[in-house]
């Protein structure tokens, strides 16, 4: 019997060497911390994004992942990024946020599902007494100001609209009849909206029209729709105004590329010709658009420096050292991101 039991107890203590192997793999390869086990130096950062498939928050996570890579070339410091997608779900984004936490991240980078509804993610993090950069989607100033270790990073939507309303303003007053095709002395355009709770759509499109008006472009708003930034709803809805207004739509402002790219579509599949088009962003696919002379022009943030301030201060923040000193943030914790007008380049 003594023979059997310590055998037993062999295989107990070989299964409990085993299960916590298990363990410890399982918690090293979370957020990382690998790297820490071998005496490098490391930080851990924990991304989660509002959609994966968005054009726009794409290219931003292509910067974040170049931006990661040159900082370890750069100072051998390992950074893992754990980069998660709450695909259209807050649910989702709060257990993310709650797994990066219990998986030893030093410092959160959160694209908010609903930038209205922060407080959950605000609380975990206060309590672990982790960082959060937000991204792209602006927690409500009252948010923002529960605690010091909260930063965003974003693009002046008033900016981009000033910018998108100029490049259409600028070409009316070269040559007007290329934008009022018709030649009755209104410009009559249509209106794509990003989605209504975001903080981008509401200043885009308001400013975008006072900036043509406050410019002496008279124009005349035939229709407008939310497309929820997508390039498929805005096909939908591009498809549907040609047919309710044929011959009459000379302008579209997009309050994003994706969703002027979308209006591209439904203008190619009708035949149409002569609709002057404008996008916000910069995408890759934008920038295309207006290399081919389909989309009139786009206003493009700079990806690099968008990834990386984040990069910068989630480093910073999880190294418990300063913010680089020629980071000028506002209030202490905005940051808002350069952006140009990029129009055909002349051969
Ligand atoms: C961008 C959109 C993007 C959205 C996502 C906006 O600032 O212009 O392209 O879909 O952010 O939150």
């Amino acid at each position: 019997m003594k023979g059997t039991r310590g055998r037993f107890g062999n295989i107990k203590r070989f299964w409990k060497t085993v299960c916590l192997f298990c363990l410890l793999a399982l918690v090293c390869a979370g957020c990382g911390g690998s790297e820490k086990a071998e005496g490098l130096p490391s930080v851990r950062i924990g991304v989660s994004l509002y959609r994966g498939d968005d054009t726009f928050i794409n290219n931003i996570r292509g910067e974040l992942e170049k931006r990661a890579k040159a900082y370890e070339q750069e100072t051998g410091v390992k950074v893992h990024l754990d980069i998660q997608d709450a695909k259209g779900s807050q649910n989702t984004q709060n257990n993310q946020v709650e797994r990066f936490i219990s998986l030893g991240c030093d410092v959160v980078c959160i694209n908010m599902v609903d930038r209205t509804n922060v407080s959950i993610i605000i609380d975990k993090a206060m309590a672990a007494g982790v960082p959060v950069v937000f991204f792209n989607r602006q927690p409500v100033e009252e948010d923002m100001n529960r605690w010091d270790q909260l930063y965003y990073i974003g693009v002046d939507p008033k900016e981009s609209a000033v910018l998108q309303g100029s490049i259409v303003a600028d070409l009316y007053e070269e040559n007007p009849e290329q934008v009022d095709r018709n030649g009755d002395g209104v410009v009559s355009y249509v209106l794509l909206e990003g989605e209504s709770s975001h903080q981008d759509s509401v200043i885009r499109t308001e400013w975008s029209v006072q900036t043509l008006k406050d410019s002496g472009v008279p124009v005349e708003k035939l229709t407008g729709g939310i497309a929820n930034w997508e390039r498929s709803q805005a096909s939908a809805l591009m498809e549907q105004w040609l047919k309710e207004y044929p011959g009459r739509i000379e302008l579209v402002i997009s309050n994003n590329d994706d969703m002027a790219l979308g209006a591209i579509d439904a203008i190619e599949r009708a035949g149409v010709s002569g609709i002057s088009l404008v996008g916000i962003d910069g995408t890759v696919p934008g920038n295309e658009a207006v290399e081919q002379g389909t989309l009139l022009g786009t206003v493009a943030s700079d990806k690099e420096e968008y990834a990386g301030v984040m990069m910068d201060i989630a480093i910073a923040r999880a190294r418990g050292e300063e913010l680089p000193e020629d980071l000028v943030l506002e209030e202490g914790k905005y940051y808002w991101v350069s952006q140009e007008i990029v129009m055909k380049k002349e051969k």
